[in-house]
């Protein structure tokens, strides 16, 4: 039989757009799946913009409002790959107009919003998810599974960075095309709700809650240039942040990200340490995962470096030869795969709305402490909207 085809509204035609594009484009290719993506419709504010790329990578047709694409009955799914300041109003509409929900992270500028579009979700009963990618590159996906089979025993410490540098000089304007993650009203924060959101999705993905936590921001260059306004004026998001946490199970952790750490592109890395093992993983090699095995004969005993390229590997029957690896870009490969398996089982896919909700609470929490300078516990609530500490 034919795979019945599932056509997607796409709105943001940067980076991530492309990265999106792409993954929709290269997955019936490689897996084997009873739903095809159409790539029916892309959105920008820009119609030219917005033509070019439905030329490029193949779209039917082209909206310039994304509230002219959610309102279209020929859509399934809404993809938003747009600033942090449309994610709200957007997902908040498709899920009133029944459409499934595409969503990229952080999933909103702040928890109020993360929480009414989680229940907007809920309430109308659509399919969701959130691109926290990091999840889908094999090593890491290895990492769960070897943490899952308790290969680790008790862990004792969680410890994340994700450093990069591309702020660092003091005339690189604030807002606009390409510039808003400078600017707090679109972005929401820093490098808080950006990098550190990966962090934080990892950690609780991999390892359970974080329950309390104490956290330091900073920011170095105190005034820009508006692109939008032609004006100085102050910066209100987060250049670096780092926080001391325990997780529900114990565990004690250090969270790293700055764009001021002179010479990272994007070294996104952490490591993990229990009581029978340890592993490591870092961005820049991520088709290699470092695991030490303390039950190792003695002699032998030592970190080995995994090239995660084997069948054996999780996604890697998908792709290549054994030995030959891949990289960023199938991340999203992944995570729409994965997506469309679950559509065919009729199961749920994560991470959804509600698990980069998890995240929120701890983004939250962290821009708290750093305000108060005083520990913070890790407030959440449930379905009910019951306040649950931890
Ligand atoms: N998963 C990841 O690793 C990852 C990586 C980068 C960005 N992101 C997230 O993806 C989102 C987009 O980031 P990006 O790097 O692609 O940004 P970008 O600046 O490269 O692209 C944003 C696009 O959205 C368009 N846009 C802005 N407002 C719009 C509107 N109202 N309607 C339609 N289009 C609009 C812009 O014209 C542009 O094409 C952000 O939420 C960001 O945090 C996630």
């Amino acid at each position: 039989m034919d795979p019945s085809p599932f056509r997607i509204g796409l709105i943001g035609c940067g980076f991530m757009g492309r990265a999106h594009a792409n993954a929709y484009k290269r997955v019936p290719d490689f897996f084997d799946l009873e739903c095809r993506p159409v790539l029916q419709a892309v959105c920008a504010r820009d119609g030219a913009n917005a033509e070019l790329f439905a030329r490029q990578w193949g779209f039917a047709s082209i909206e310039t409002d994304w509230r002219a694409l959610v309102a279209r009955s020929d859509i399934d799914a809404i993809d938003i790959a747009s600033p942090n300041d449309t994610h709200a109003e957007i997902a908040i509409a498709a899920a009133e107009a029944g459409k499934t929900i595409f969503c990229e992270k952080p999933l909103a500028r702040n928890l109020a919003e993360a929480e009414q579009m989680t229940a907007a979700v809920d309430r109308a009963g659509v399919r969701n998810m959130v691109w926290y990618n990091y999840r889908r590159v094999p090593a890491v996906t290895l990492a769960k599974q070897l943490i899952d089979e308790g290969r680790l025993g008790r862990i004792f410490h969680y410890r994340a960075k994700f450093l990069q540098d591309w702020t660092m000089a003091p005339d690189l304007p604030q807002g606009g095309q390409a510039l808003w993650r400078l600017d707090a009203n679109v972005a929401g924060s820093g490098v808080t709700g950006d990098l550190l959101a990966h962090c934080i999705d990892t950690a609780q993905w991999l390892i359970g809650p974080i329950d309390r936590l104490c956290g330091m921001i900073e920011t170095f260059i105190k005034e820009r240039l508006h692109q939008q306004t032609g004006k100085q004026e102050p910066v209100g998001i987060d250049d670096a942040s780092a926080f001391l946490a325990r997780f529900e199970n114990g565990a004690l952790a250090t969270f790293e990200a700055t764009r001021y750490a002179r010479g990272h592109k994007a070294q996104y890395a952490f490591e993990i340490n229990g009581e029978n093992a340890s592993l490591a993983w870092d961005l820049h090699d991520l088709h290699r995962l470092q695991f030490f095995d303390h039950k190792d004969d003695g002699k032998l005993r030592g970190w080995r470096s995994i090239h995660i390229t084997d069948h054996d590997h999780p996604y890697m029957k998908h792709w290549w030869v054994p030995g030959l690896q891949i990289g960023y870009e199938h991340t999203f490969v992944h995570q729409i795969g994965d997506f469309f398996t679950a559509l065919s089982r009729d199961e749920l896919v994560s991470p959804s709305f509600r698990d980069a909700l998890a995240t929120e609470y701890v983004i939250d929490a962290v821009l708290k402490s750093a305000r108060s300078g005083a520990w913070q516990d890790v407030l959440r609530r449930d379905q009910q909207g019951r306040e649950t500490p931890g």
